[in-house]
C-alpha cells in the first residue's frame, strides 16, 4: 500500500524521483524517502516522516546528487511511522538500498536468519529484511544476490534495489503493482503510471516473477531465470489529468470531470461487449466482486440486473467471497471490479475463482494492472487517472459500466448509448458553481454533526451506501446508510429531535421512502431530500433530474461535493483523509 519509483538515466535522479513521489502519495502518506547514487559514488538515503512536501521542507531531496535512485512513499503495516522505518531501507554496510511495496510474509524467520549470520536490524519492517538478503550473496555479484535474495521471499513485493558501484536498477514484482517508463533520457520503474507521466508514455507492464535490470544501456527482463521480452506500449492518459490545475484539490477535479468520463465510459469496443454478453448468457451463476465503491457498484449492478434483465447476479464483497467458494464452478462467471485493478482482496478472490476453473472479468480503471493480468478478459473504465484517495469519477463509470451490460444484454445498447448521453449537461450542472454553492450551505448545517443516516431503497439504497462511504472517510463524521424498510426494524431508535437524514427517492419507489421520511420525521429528524421533485417532508433539498436507471449517477455527484465541501470546514485534506490509502494491496 506504498508507493515507489526508481530512475535510471542521464539526468540527475532526485527532482525526478521527487516528483514521482508526490504524484504517487495518494498510494501512502505517513512517511517518504530518496536514495541516490552515481555509479561510482556513495549511495546517500534522505527519509523522514510527514507528507513529501514536509520531508522535502526538511530534507531537501533535491540536492541529491546522482543519476540513478529509488523512492518511497509509506502507508505503514509493519512498524509504526518514524523515521527508521521509512524506505529506503539499507544492508549493513550501507552499500545496497531497497524500496519496497507489499508484505513480506516470513521475514520474521529470515530476519532471525540473518541475525545469526551477524545483520544489524535498524527498523522494524518486514522489508529490511531484503536489503540483508541481497548482501548475504553479494559475493556472486549484483544481480545474481537481488535475484537469490527475490527467490527466498514469500507474500506480495514490488522491489526496486540499487547498489554502489553498480549502474543499475534491479526490480522484481510479484502481486504488487510495479511498471517500466521508458523515456528518452532513462528508464523509470513506478507502482503507477501518472508518477512518471510527465516524462514519457511509452510503458511496458509487468508479470508476476519479471525481474527487470534496468541501466543507461537498456533493459533486460527474465522470468524464471529466462529472458523474456515484454511489449512497450504507449499509454493514452495524458498528463493534464494527474495535475490539479485550477482546482483546489484532487477531489474537486475528478468529481468535476464526470460530465466527461461519464461519455468515455460508454466508448467500448462493441465486439468486447458482445463477448462479454455471450458468456453472461451461457454462465450458470455470475458474481460482482469489489471492495469498498466498487462493491457498493457491483450492489447497483445487481438491481440493474434484476430489473432490466430479469437476471440475478450476485454482489459479493471481495474480502467475503471466499465464503462462496463452493458455488463456483467452470460455468460460473466472475466479475472482478477495481479501480486500480490491484485491491488484494479483489486479487485474492481472483485467484480463488481461477482456482476453481471460473471465467474472471475484471471492470478496471487501469490497464497494466494485476486484475488486467490475472483476469481472462477486461473492460476498461477510461476515466484516466484519479489521484484522491476517495472513488468518485470511477465509481460513475462502473455503476455506467454495468448498466451497459444489462442493457445489451436485452438488446437495448443503443437506447442505452442515448439516455447517457441525453444526461451530459445534467450531469455537468450537478457540478456547477451554484450547485456547489447550495451543497456548502448544506455542509454548514452538517459540520458540527457527530452522526448522519442516509436511506434508499432498491438503486438508491445503494447510493445511500455510496454516500456514506463518501461522507465518513473524508469528514470523519460517522455516516451510516440504510435500507429506508429497516428504518423500523431498529435504526428509527437513533433518530432525535435535529438527527440529519439523508433520503434518495426515484419514480419508481416514491411512495415507500416518503413513508420511511414521515417515519423519520414524526421522530424529529431533520431531513435532506436528494430527488428530482420536491417534498414537504424535506428540510432542505438538493435538486436531482430523474434519471430512472441512471439515477445512482445523479444522486451521488452532490453528495461527493457535500463530502468534499465538509471536508474542507473540518480542515481535513480531502486527498489524503488520515489512515486511508488509494491501492490497498494487503488482504
Ligand atoms: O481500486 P478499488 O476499486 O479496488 O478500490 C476499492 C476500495 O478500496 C475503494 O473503493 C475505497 O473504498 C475508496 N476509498 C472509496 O472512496
Amino acid at each position: 500500500m506504498c508507493g515507489i519509483v526508481g530512475y535510471v538515466g542521464y539526468r540527475k535522479a532526485s527532482p525526478l524521483l521527487l516528483k514521482g513521489l508526490k504524484n504517487l502519495e495518494y498510494r501512502g502518506y505517513d512517511s517518504a524517502g530518496i536514495a541516490t547514487c552515481h555509479a561510482q559514488s556513495c549511495i546517500e538515503v534522505r527519509k523522514g516522516i510527514g507528507k513529501v512536501e514536509e520531508i522535502e521542507k526538511k530534507l531537501n531531496f533535491e540536492s541529491l546528487d546522482g543519476d540513478m535512485g529509488i523512492a518511497h512513499t509509506r502507508w505503514a503495516t509493519h512498524g509504526a511511522v518514524t523515521d527508521r522505518n521509512a524506505h529506503p531501507h539499507t544492508d549493513s554496510t550501507g552499500k545496497i538500498a531497497i524500496v519496497h511495496n507489499g508484505i513480506i510474509e516470513n521475514y520474521g524467520e529470515l530476519k532471525e536468519e540473518l541475525i545469526e549470520k551477524g545483520h544489524e536490524f535498524r527498523s522494524e519492517t518486514d522489508s529490511e529484511v531484503i536489503a540483508h538478503l541481497i548482501e548475504e550473496n553479494i559475493a556472486y555479484g549484483f544481480e545474481d544476490a537481488c535475484m537469490s535474495a527475490f527467490n527466498r521471499l514469500k507474500g506480495s513485493y514490488a522491489i526496486l534495489a540499487i547498489k554502489e558501484g553498480e549502474d543499475k536498477i534491479i526490480g522484481i514484482r510479484k502481486d504488487s503493482p510495479l511498471v517500466v517508463g521508458i523515456a528518452e533520457h532513462g528508464t523509470f520503474f513506478a507502482s503507477d503510471i501518472p508518477s512518471f507521466l510527465e516524462w514519457t508514455k511509452n510503458v511496458m507492464y509487468l508479470y508476476n516473477y519479471d525481474i527487470v535490470i534496468a541501466g543507461k544501456e537498456g533493459i533486460r527482463v527474465y522470468n524464471e531465470g529466462l529472458e523474456v521480452s515484454r511489449p512497450i506500449d504507449t499509454v493514452e492518459w495524458d498528463i493534464e489529468q494527474a495535475k490539479k490545475g485550477e482546482f483546489g484539490h484532487f477531489m474537486m477535479k475528478e468529481i468535476s470531470e464526470q460530465a466527461e468520463t461519464v461519455m468515455k465510459a460508454i466508448k467500448q469496443d462493441r465486439a468486447v461487449v458482445s463477448a462479454i454478453v455471450e458468456e453472461m448468457k451461457n454462465a450458470f451463476g455470475i458474481f460482482f466482486v469489489g471492495c469498498g465503491s466498487s462493491y457498493h457498484a457491483s450492489l447497483a449492478g445487481s438491481y440493474f440486473f434484476s430489473k432490466e434483465v430479469k437476471m440475478h447476479v450476485n454482489p459479493v464483497l471481495a474480502s467475503e467471497f471466499e465464503n462462496y467458494e463452493h458455488f463456483l464452478t467452470d460455468k460460473t462467471l466472475v466479475f472482478a471490479v477495481s479501480q486500480s485493478g490491484e485491491t488484494a482482496d479483489v486479487l485474492e478472490a481472483v485467484r480463488v475463482a481461477k482456482g476453481r476453473g471460473s471465467r474472471v472479468i475484471g471492470i478496471t480503471n487501469v490497464l497494466g494492472s494485476s486484475l488486467t493480468m490475472e483476469g481472462d478478459a477486461s473492460l476498461l473504465m477510461h476515466s484516466g487517472p484519479e489521484i484522491c484517495v476517495l472513488s468518485t469519477k470511477t465509481y460513475t463509470s462502473q455503476v455506467v459500466l454495468m448498466n451497459l451490460l444489462a442493457h445489451a444484454l436485452v438488446n437495448r445498447y443503443e437506447e442505452y448509448m442515448a439516455d447517457v448521453k441525453s444526461l451530459y449537461l445534467g450531469i455537468y450542472n450537478l457540478t456547477s458553481r451554484t450547485m456547489r454553492e447550495h451543497l456548502e450551505e448544506l455542509a454548514k448545517e452538517l459540520v458540527e454533526e457527530e452522526h448522519i443516516y442516509l436511506i434508499g431503497r432498491g438503486l438508491q439504497y445503494a447510493t445511500a451506501l455510496e454516500a456514506a462511504l463518501k461522507i465518513k472517510e473524508v469528514s470523519y463524521i460517522h455516516a451510516e446508510a440504510f435500507a429506508g424498510g429497516e428504518l423500523k426494524h431498529g435504526p428509527l431508535a437513533l433518530i432525535e429531535e435535529g438527527t440529519p437524514v439523508i433520503a434518495f427517492t426515484a419514480r419508481d419507489n416514491c411512495n415507500k421512502i416518503l413513508s420511511n421520511m414521515h417515519e423519520v420525521k414524526a421522530r424529529g429528524g431533520w431531513i435532506v431530500g436528494v430527488s428530482a421533485k420536491e417534498s414537504d417532508l424535506f428540510d432542505y433539498w438538493v435538486k436531482v433530474p430523474e434519471a430512472g436507471a441512471l439515477n445512482p449517477i445523479v444522486q451521488i455527484i452532490p453528495i461527493q461535493i457535500l463530502a468534499y465541501e465538509l471536508a474542507v470546514l473540518r480542515g481535513v485534506d480531502p486527498d489524503k483523509p488520515r489512515n486511508l490509502a488509494k491501492s490497498v494491496t494487503v488482504t
